[in-house]
């Protein structure tokens, strides 16, 4: 087996003993190696980063992993079927919806573009996206038959997702429209959504999600920092990221197939008891007008409806949301 087989290997079984010792002998006999060469191994593991206890009675014992996403690592965590069927992975990229947008025709629906970097990471509304080391930047290539004015309803499945994938970890998070979620009211979350489309029918949509995960936020520019958190800000440890991708995989299958099989009205009222926005006074800022007044609902367009002062009732499919 080569080399980073066997280390792959090694850290599998360990991982599986949970927290039980795992005999060098055990370890040999599985690999066909002798324990001289898991020794080796072990002593190469310790040096990527992996933090390895060894007794010579007992055997070893995985205590900690180096904080990196692992495409194989996640696939093995993986219980969906759809989404992440295909995952590539990149140590470096310009921006993952960039990626996802070359390949997306050709690419089978569910394909995941994750990277441990992006140098040049694209937010809505033009605005660069701020990809710190530790975060979790990916894009989710999805084919809904929709036509294309009902794109934004697959935005709002997404906030959903992550809300809840947060959630599992017992994160009281929240989604300010359109698609950030909070946590303590500070970002944690934003969603891309690009689409192609021909003649109003949806080709593909792109679904580009970034979370800062482990992100230290002395990484992040101070206008940025004074509205943002981190997972590990709010827990006080680093997350395994592998594992909170494929929850957040599962979550984002879940709502999918929710999307595709129940009436969106249903999707609206969960949406809405997930929101951080309905029921406060915002300030919206389209390309063209600036609306303010309270917050009382979406459409099933995804629109936010606002009540100004003068009870007049205002519908906004996009723009940026102050409160
Ligand atoms: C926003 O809140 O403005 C949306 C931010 C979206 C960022 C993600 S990170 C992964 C994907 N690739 C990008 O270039 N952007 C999205």
């Amino acid at each position: 087996m080569p080399v980073n087989d066997n280390k792959k290997e090694i850290i599998r079984l360990l991982r599986g003993s949970e927290g039980n010792p795992v005999s060098g002998q055990e370890i040999g006999e599985k690999l066909g190696i002798t324990r001289a060469m898991v020794w080796k191994y072990i002593r190469g593991l310790r040096r990527e980063g992996y933090d390895i206890r060894s007794s010579p009675k007992t055997g070893y014992i995985l205590d900690a992993c180096p904080d990196i996403i692992d495409p194989v690592e996640l696939k093995g965590l993986l219980k969906t079927s759809l989404v992440g069927s295909e995952i590539n992975y990149y140590s470096v990229l310009e921006s993952t919806n960039n990626t996802a947008r070359e390949i997306a025709q050709k690419a089978p629906e569910g394909t995941v573009i994750i990277a441990e970097k992006q140098n040049k990471g694209r937010g809505r509304l033009g605005t660069e996206w701020q990809s710190a080391s530790g975060g979790i930047w990916m894009s989710l290539i999805l084919k809904p038959s929709i036509p294309l004015e009902n794109v934004s309803r697959v935005t709002l499945v997404a906030g959903i997702a992550v809300t809840n994938a947060l959630r599992n970890m017992d994160i009281d998070a929240h989604i300010k429209w359109p698609n950030d979620v909070l946590i303590r009211g500070k970002k944690i979350c934003g969603i891309l959504t690009e689409v192609s489309a021909e003649v109003q029918k949806v080709d593909h949509v792109i679904l580009g999600i970034g979370i800062n995960a482990n992100v230290k936020l002395s990484d992040l520019s101070e206008d940025i920092r004074r509205n943002s958190t981190s997972i590990s800000n709010e827990m006080g440890k680093v997350i395994d990221r592998n594992r909170f991708v494929a929850s957040l995989l599962y979550e984002l299958e879940q709502q999918y197939i929710i999307f595709k099989t129940k009436k969106f009205i249903d999707i609206v009222d969960e949406w809405i008891n997930l929101s951080d926005t309905i029921g406060r006074n915002v300030r919206v800022t389209t390309p063209n007008r600036i609306i303010e007044g309270k917050a009382v609902g979406i459409t099933e367009k995804g629109a936010l409806v606002i009540l100004d002062g003068n009870h007049e009732r205002h519908e906004i499919i996009a723009g940026n949301c102050r409160y």
